[in-house]
């Protein structure tokens, strides 16, 4: 290979992985849309993202889901879920700061809240939205009232930064997955039946 094209091959190539490299929400559009949906999610193995994925895949796939460390700008959507990985009872520092340092874009745009909790493996109850969302989420955002869910998520060691591994094997805690697809999907159904709905 000549020098020039050598050279010229090498830009071309580091161009591409800069383009890779810079953070995009995860869309799934089936056809084109003009709604401005999208869910803001907080998790560290994942069960959180496919909840988020699966609450957008419920609305058709209208919504583009965010993780919340790619420090989205949401200014261009209209209407945000939020939600995340519940840990010691609370979400991700970093959805945290993120809420609190947009505060401004997102708070008339906040349709819909989850969180996605081990809760010991027991059905999610009245008490259970009430800890995680009413008394948490919903307070980082200052709006409370929109539709809601607590799901149950999973446990996958293989996932878990090794400390925070071997605390839960400590436990004695079995891996598990109680993440259910068809349980977002409906909540995503819902939420967007409770905005049509509004009119
Ligand atoms: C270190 C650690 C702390 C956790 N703390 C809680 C908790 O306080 N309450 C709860 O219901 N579940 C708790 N869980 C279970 C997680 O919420 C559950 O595994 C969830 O699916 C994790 O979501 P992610 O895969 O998106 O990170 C904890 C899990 C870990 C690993």
């Amino acid at each position: 290979m000549k020098k020039r094209t050598f050279i010229k091959s090498g830009i071309l190539a580091m161009g591409a992985m800069l383009i890779t490299k810079k953070g995009s929400s995860l869309e799934y559009y089936p056809r084109p849309s003009d709604k401005k949906w999208a869910v803001l999610y907080a998790s560290w193995c994942g069960s959180a993202r496919d909840a988020g994925v699966w609450i957008s895949e419920g609305m058709d796939g209208i919504a583009n889901v965010f993780d919340v460390r790619e420090n989205p700008d949401l200014s261009h959507y209209d209407n945000l879920i939020i939600g995340g990985a519940i840990r010691g009872g609370k979400v991700s520092q970093e959805l945290q700061n993120y809420i609190a340092g947009n505060w401004d874009i997102l708070r008339s745009k906040i349709r819909g809240y989850f969180a996605v909790c081990g809760n010991m493996m027991k059905p999610p109850t009245a008490e259970t939205v009430k800890l995680l969302i009413d008394d948490h989420i919903a307070v980082l955002c200052g709006i409370s009232n929109l539709p809601s869910r607590v799901f149950l998520g999973r446990i996958t060691y293989g996932l878990m930064e090794p400390d925070v591994r071997k605390q839960m094997e400590g436990y004695k805690m079995p891996e598990y997955d109680n993440l259910k697809r068809s349980e977002c999907m409906a909540f995503g159904k819902e939420i967007l039946a409770s905005v049509s709905n509004r009119g």
